[in-house]
């Protein structure tokens, strides 16, 4: 239950919610924007879980009842917040995209759930790093559409329900695991974001390349395909910094062999991994033997936050079949020590 005081009495002035933030505010929002496809039918991928979401959404339309609560889980850049704004465009609905680090006090998640209208959505990303409180303050609101709160002091403390828009909430993690499974049980619909296909991210590559005038043939989108570690957010990166390369060394179309010499210029292998990945296999290879160490050993020898390792550069290796999770740490697989040539892990060779 959320307490207010008698000076904040139910005037919800402006909080920072209401300024928009999202998973991408230290990127390039306005590139992001540009490019984010609006309908499913632009909306290259996750196949599965579009079907799902369609019928979901005609289900809806069908009944005049919002969507239920959907809840997006994986690696990061795989799209949470973009397919929470194809569900908003097919819905013909408002969205607020916050993320739980905006939402630190009370009043910042009460003052965002009174400004919803009806049939909005709230996107909340990170939403395994809500604290308890804004938690508990989300379980009515979600469940019956209500706000449960106490105003006033000690004697003359009154209990009251304000009641709100009936509203969908959309949650997105990198860790689903870390959601309490009160929290968890309140979403109707739970997807996982998979990696994409070379094939898919030759689409968005092209697809990216035309809205922003970019020339490119298929086998230059092919070759940035490739490398983009199964993540459009990496690929639509990688367009642009090859799109430099190509005017500044070559005739500034990307082809094949200007896709790939600029790829290599940025220290990007052919599976796409960079520095940090190798460094990373290295550390397990060289100094541990090829493992198994823990992750605080592993993010202090890199010199990286466990977080990072965990959300940003594992999934990726875990999910390539370069490193394997055991329950005593990080353990390099035989495929990598194939991939890289690695004969002996005892030898203590290094990978590169
Ligand atoms: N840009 C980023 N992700 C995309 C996707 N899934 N489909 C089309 N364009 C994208």
């Amino acid at each position: 239950m959320a307490i207010i005081s008698d000076d904040e009495n139910i005037k919800f002035e402006k909080t920072k919610n209401e300024d928009i933030t999202s998973e991408e505010t230290s990127y390039d929002m306005s590139f992001e924007t540009n490019i984010r496809p609006k309908h499913f039918d632009e909306y290259i991928g996750q196949s599965a879980l579009k079907a799902t979401l369609k019928i979901s959404i005609e289900a809806a339309k069908k009944r005049e009842l919002p969507l239920d609560h959907i809840l997006f889980y994986g690696p990061p850049g795989l799209g949470k917040t973009t397919i929470a704004s194809v569900i908003a465009n097919e819905m013909n609905t408002n969205i607020k995209i916050t993320s739980a680090p905006a939402l630190e006090r009370p009043r910042d998640i009460i003052g965002i759930l009174m400004t919803l209208k009806p049939g909005d959505i709230l996107f909340i990303d990170e939403i395994h790093r809500l604290n308890k409180i804004s938690e508990e303050i989300l379980y009515p609101a979600m469940e019956d559409f209500y706000l449960d709160m106490t105003t006033g002091k000690a004697q003359t403390l009154k209990s009251i329900r304000i009641p709100i828009p009936k509203f969908t909430l959309i949650g997105a993690t990198t860790k689903a695991g870390a959601l309490s499974s009160p929290l968890r049980d309140r979403f109707g619909i739970i997807h996982r974001l998979e990696f994409y296909n070379d094939e898919e991210l030759t689409q968005v590559i092209q697809r990216t390349a035309k809205i922003l005038d970019i020339k490119i043939n298929v086998k230059g989108a092919q070759a940035i395909a490739k490398r983009s570690r199964g993540t459009p957010r990496i690929a639509n990166r990688l367009v642009k910094r090859t799109r430099d390369y190509a005017i500044v060394k070559s005739n500034g179309i990307i082809d094949e062999k200007t896709a790939n010499d600029a790829l290599d210029t940025l220290q990007i292998d052919k599976y796409g991994l960079d520095n940090t990945d190798r460094a990373l296999l290295n550390i397990i290879a060289d100094k541990y033997q090829g493992g198994p160490v823990g992750i605080e050993t592993l993010a202090t020898a890199l010199g990286e936050d466990v977080k990072t390792i965990e959300d940003v550069y594992e999934p990726f290796l875990v999910q390539k079949g370069f490193i394997q999770r055991t329950p005593r740490g990080r353990k390099l697989s035989p495929y990598a020590c194939k991939c890289f040539n690695i004969s002996n892990i005892d030898l203590q060779q290094s990978l590169f």
